[in-house]
């Protein structure tokens, strides 16, 4: 026995030797296929959360897979010192299925957040006019490093890392007179989400997106569109800002976009592209030849497979047997979202993570937002079979609920968290 085989001894190490900075559920997975993974034991779960919005093309993909045995068995990493034939066919790609004219390749949403704010103020340097405060949401997520902690709208991820980044203020999403009115000479940019995913799957509101990009036009201020959970396909289009009509100035991708191996991207338009000079910004590994070649197989499916209509398909079928659910069981107090980014909420009262053990005991993974909503965003390429287990399996737990409660101090006894106020949201404990 091993740590690779047993599950006792993967857990100790990881409480021994790892930052406790997650609390991981009891379980470890070592293989997948398709929309299932399996664990140490041989079980099978149906993966409706994809590594959170990652595994866009499911697990060991064929296209993905044999792409990248080749690739490593050729050349896996190579400094940007050197052109790199395959970040150059994933930028053409990107930017030619988008508004953007250029792109830079990190390894990751914060990363690629990072390069987006430090673009919009290189932009205005360069231009030599004083801007550089960033307009972002109350209860958005954009990352874990310092700039991306400053520009979440959550003030407990920021607080225990004060002094925080300066320039950062901060507004009610959907709330168009407050954006204006914390507009001042030295706005550079609005940074948004159009599905705030992290606190509880909240799509932005159309018109408001529309006369934000309006007031930015006529400000002079760039729109930042963080698509690190909702690009890539996500949401039923290419890029969700397709979906709102707009074109953002610039966009942050990560998540689905390499197919579970690293990779962040900041496009812009040709204009803004001027915020940077040779030397303002880089990285080591971002756009190495192992991360582009997942980038362009993730890319190809939708240039040239027609993923998207997988997701239309099966994006639909989801709605419409979560609202019959929705119809019949009380306890679901709202389905939401778009493509294959949905969040369940429950009526208050009905925890989020009882559900989710609940589902894992039956073989299914989902992630809990809050205390009430569940959270799925699966792989892209999901069946519509696979999707009738997800239904299935939700149905018979609510079908369970009087003899089985879903909430805490009915089924331990003990008091349950706060009902859901959107403030509680993220939880620190369990989410990347
Ligand atoms: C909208 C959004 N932006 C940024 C991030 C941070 O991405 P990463 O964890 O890859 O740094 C996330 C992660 O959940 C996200 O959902």
């Amino acid at each position: 026995m091993s740590v690779y085989d047993d599950f006792n001894l993967t857990k100790d190490f990881d409480k021994d030797y790892c930052l406790q900075v997650f609390a991981p559920l009891n379980v470890a997975f070592v293989k997948g296929k398709g929309s299932y993974l399996f664990d140490q034991s041989g079980k099978k779960y149906l993966d409706m959360i994809g590594g959170i919005a990652v595994n866009s093309l499911g697990h060991n993909h064929p296209a993905l897979t044999s792409a990248l045995k080749k690739q490593v068995s050729e050349l896996i990493h190579c400094s940007n010192y050197y052109y790199i034939p395959q970040r150059s066919a994933l930028a053409y790609k990107l930017c030619r299925y988008s508004f953007a004219d250029k792109c830079f390749f990190s390894n990751s949403g914060a990363e690629a957040n990072e390069a987006a704010i430090k673009l919009a103020r290189g932009y205005f340097y360069y231009k030599g006019e004083d801007r550089y405060e960033i307009i972002t949401a109350k209860m958005s997520f954009h990352g874990r490093t310092m700039g991306t902690i400053a520009a979440t709208g959550q003030e407990k991820f920021r607080k225990p890392f004060e002094p925080n980044l300066p320039g950062f203020k901060y507004v009610t999403y959907n709330d168009m007179d407050e954006l204006e009115s914390a507009v001042t000479p030295n706005t550079a940019a609005v940074m948004l989400e159009l599905i705030q995913g992290e606190s509880g799957v909240h799509p932005a509101d159309q018109d408001y997106i529309k006369a934000v990009r309006k007031l930015c036009n006529e400000k002079g201020i760039l729109l930042i569109i963080d698509e690190v959970q909702t690009g890539v396909g996500r949401t039923g289009r290419l890029f969700c800002y397709e979906n709102y009509g707009i074109t953002p100035d610039i966009m942050s991708l990560a998540k689905g976009l390499g197919g579970g191996v690293p990779i962040g991207a900041t496009l812009c338009t040709a204009k803004v592209a001027s915020g940077f000079k040779v030397g303002d910004h880089g990285s080591t590994f971002g756009g190495n030849p192992l991360a582009c070649t997942a980038g362009n197989v993730v890319m190809d499916q939708f240039i040239d497979k027609d993923l998207l209509t997988n997701v239309g398909k099966v994006s639909s079928y989801l709605f419409s047997e979560l609202h019959n659910l929705k119809n019949k069981y009380s306890t679901i107090a709202n389905v939401r979202g778009m493509g294959l980014l949905i969040g369940i909420e429950f009526t208050p009262g009905i925890s989020a993570s009882l559900l989710r053990e609940r589902l894992l005991g039956e073989g299914v993974l989902v992630s809990a937002i809050g205390s009430s909503t569940i959270r799925i965003a699966p792989p892209l390429n999901l069946t519509e079979t696979d999707a009738k287990v997800f239904i299935k399996v939700l149905t018979k737990i609510l079908k369970d609920q009087k003899k089985r409660p879903l909430s805490e101090t009915a089924a331990y006894g003990s008091t349950a968290k706060e009902p859901g106020k959107r403030e509680d949201y993220i939880d620190k404990e369990l989410e990347a």
